[in-house]
Parts: structure tokens; sequence; C-alpha cells
């Protein structure tokens, strides 16, 4: 009987969902603007998972321009323009009728525009259901795409090239940049390091993949693909592919994915689940991270390491063990 009416109400729900979806723009008009206040509109991807738009840094009148997980209580961010230059109350954000995106402050001093855009007409702007923001030209060619401007997060069907880099972020509520980087090496490896700040010295590896091979290069890897199954890899030039982790996911159709390299250094694997369980939501869960053992793999000169982070490391580990 249960089992039925449970059905027979997502049944229900698949016939008012694509309602709500035609109700929705998903591209967003160029001459469009938001503005940093509470409460101000958003651009949503089709479905509704993703909005991009300010968000209001917690107990300061402060914004970043974001993109975060819209259908879940959390909102959680995955992405952020501008983590080291916050937006007051005010900024505006404004996407021309030729397509340029520029943020500016209340006082008119310009607070971020995309880097890297590449040259060529802005036919239309999308935020897409994959979490990617996009400037793209007549042909679907993507000019500029949050995808490419790496900040702590990667998403399901986003991929890492060689020489790009995640930031860890200062803490949970701040989100300059933080002590510790992930990046895939041109020799094939993917590696964990401390950096030293404002320098950015890299200081040696506290992880690093056995993804290079010297002698045959066609075997050293050269992306970390985050596919749409939800599993994290690394493809070698050959097409052969390395899991990060032997661990098999609970189905990406019922869970968020999302995997960040977190303020303390462990690049983490978490799920959410899509819809509450018994009438109530729970949080992201912590699904897997690297290193495993932060303090026992590091080895050379960490200088400011992630050892001293010991206790916030055990509650993690409790937290995974209660799974
Ligand atoms: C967005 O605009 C482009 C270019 O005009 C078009 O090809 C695409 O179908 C549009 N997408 C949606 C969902 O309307
Ligand atoms: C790294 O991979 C090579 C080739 O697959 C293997 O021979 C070697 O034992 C691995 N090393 C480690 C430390 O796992
Ligand atoms: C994703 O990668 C896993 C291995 O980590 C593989 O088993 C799975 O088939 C891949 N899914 C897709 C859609 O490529
Ligand atoms: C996963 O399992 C395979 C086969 O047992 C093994 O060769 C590989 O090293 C494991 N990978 C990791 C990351 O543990
Ligand atoms: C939902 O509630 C039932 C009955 O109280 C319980 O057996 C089940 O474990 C709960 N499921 C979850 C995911 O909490």
């Amino acid at each position: 009987m249960a089992l039925s009416l449970l059905l027979h109400l997502l049944g229900l729900f698949l016939v008012v969902e694509p309602l709500s979806v035609a109700a929705q723009t998903a591209n967003i008009s160029l001459g469009s603007s938001l503005t940093a206040s509470q409460g101000s509109s958003t651009w949503q991807s089709p479905s509704g998972t993703f909005a991009f738009g300010f968000r209001r840094i917690a107990d300061q009148d402060l914004f970043l321009l974001a993109i975060w997980y819209d259908k879940i209580p959390d909102k959680t961010i995955v992405w952020y323009a501008n983590g080291d230059n916050p937006a007051p109350k005010g900024s505006k954000l404004e996407l021309t009728t030729d397509g340029q995106l520029t943020l500016t402050g209340p006082r008119s001093q310009e607070i971020w525009k995309p880097e890297s855009v590449l040259s060529g007409r802005v036919a239309y702007v999308a935020m897409l259901d994959t979490g990617n923001f996009v400037l793209a030209n007549n042909n679907a060619d993507y000019l500029w795409q949050s995808f490419k401007d790496l900040k702590d997060t990667v998403l399901p069907t986003q991929v890492l090239e060689i020489g790009e880099k995640l930031n860890s972020r200062q803490t949970a509520n701040s989100y300059s940049q933080g002590r510790f980087q992930l990046q895939l090496k041109s020799d094939g490896r993917l590696v964990l390091y401390p950096i030293a700040l404002p320098t950015e010295f890299a200081y040696q590896p506290y992880y690093q993949s056995n993804t290079s091979d010297a002698v045959d290069e066609m075997n050293s890897g050269y992306q970390l693909s985050f596919n749409e199954s939800g599993y994290l890899n690394v493809v070698r030039r050959n097409g052969n592919i390395d899991k990060l982790i032997n661990k098999t996911l609970l189905p990406i159709r019922d869970y968020y994915y999302r995997a960040t390299l977190d303020s303390d250094g462990l690049f983490t694997q978490y799920a959410h689940p899509k819809s509450p369980k018994n009438g109530s939501w729970t949080s992201w869960l912590p699904v897997w991270s690297i290193p495993e053992n932060i303090c026992f793999e590091a080895n050379g000169d960490l200088g400011s390491g992630p050892c001293g982070y010991n206790s916030l490391l055990q509650t993690r580990r409790e937290q995974k063990a209660n799974l």
C-alpha cells in the first residue's frame, strides 16, 4: 500500500515538474543585470538544480557572486567569482547587450570580470544543469565557462587538464584563497600540496597519484575526469583510466555529488540526497577523502602543513566511520 502511494506521488511529481521547467528561461537575456542584496533575483539552470547570483557572506554586508546547489536547504556554493574581493551591498553584475559580464561596486569600481575570454561574439549566456555557467558563440562554443575558472570544487562532467589547479578556501565561511592546492602535473601525476601565501610557493606534495610513466609517455595521465556517473578518474593518454578510489557510489540518479579541496587540505567527495528521506533532509555525506591519512603520508618539508589540523581530521574520520 505505502509503496503504491509513494509511486503515485512520484508520478504526480513527474507530471508537475515539466510545467515548472517550462516557466524558467534557460538562456539569460543579454542586457540583464543582478544586484547584490538579500533576496535578490538569481539565474537558474533549466531544472532549477543550480542557481547563479549573489550570496551574502555570513554576518557581513558583503556578497559573493556564486553558483550553488539551489534545491537543497544547504544551498551549497560550488563556484565563486570574487572570494578575495567580496562585493558590498548594492554592487551590480551587468550582462551587456554585447555579452560582456562585469561586476561593479556601488562607487562604480570594477570588482570582477571573467578572465581569459576567447575572442568572438557572445550569442548567448546560460546557467546549465551541470553547474557550468557559460558565455557561448553562435556555434555553441564556450568563449568562457565557470568550469574552466577553477576554485575549490569540481562537479560531475567537469574535467581538469594538465596544469589546472583547485585552491582550497581559507575557512568554511571565508572564500579567500587557502593554503592547499590540487594540480594535475605535466608528468601525469595528480598532486596535493601546501602553498605559502601570497607567493603560492609550493611545498612538497602530501599526496601523489601513481599515474606518471617516465618510459611510456602515452601511459601517463593527462586529465582528471569527474564522469557523469559521479566517479573521479585519472585518464591516461592511451585511454586507460585509474580510479582515484575503489568505492562503489550511491546512484547519481538519487544523489548530488561534488568533490572539494577542503580548507584542511583533504580532497573529499561528498554526496547529498536529492530529496528528503522520511520527511527530513540530511546534509552532505563525505564519501571518501585523499589522502586517507594526511599525516602518515606527508613527507619532506611541509611548511605550514596540514598535520596541525589533526583534531579536525580525527573528527572527520569518525564522521565517515559512522556512515
Ligand atoms: C540558447 O540560445 C542558443 C543560441 O541562440 C540556442 O541555440 C539554444 O537552443 C538556447 N537554449 C535554450 C535552452 O533556449
Ligand atoms: C605504480 O604503478 C606501477 C605500474 O602500474 C607499479 O609497477 C608500481 O608498483 C606502482 N607503485 C606504487 C607505489 O603503487
Ligand atoms: C565512470 O568511471 C567509472 C570508473 O571509475 C566507470 O566504472 C564508469 O563506467 C564510468 N562512467 C561513465 C559514464 O563513463
Ligand atoms: C583499485 O583496485 C585495483 C584492482 O584491485 C588496484 O589495481 C588499484 O590499485 C586500486 N586502486 C586504488 C586507488 O586503490
Ligand atoms: C525511515 O523510517 C523507517 C521506519 O521508521 C525506518 O525503518 C527507515 O530506516 C528510515 N529510513 C531512513 C533512510 O532513515
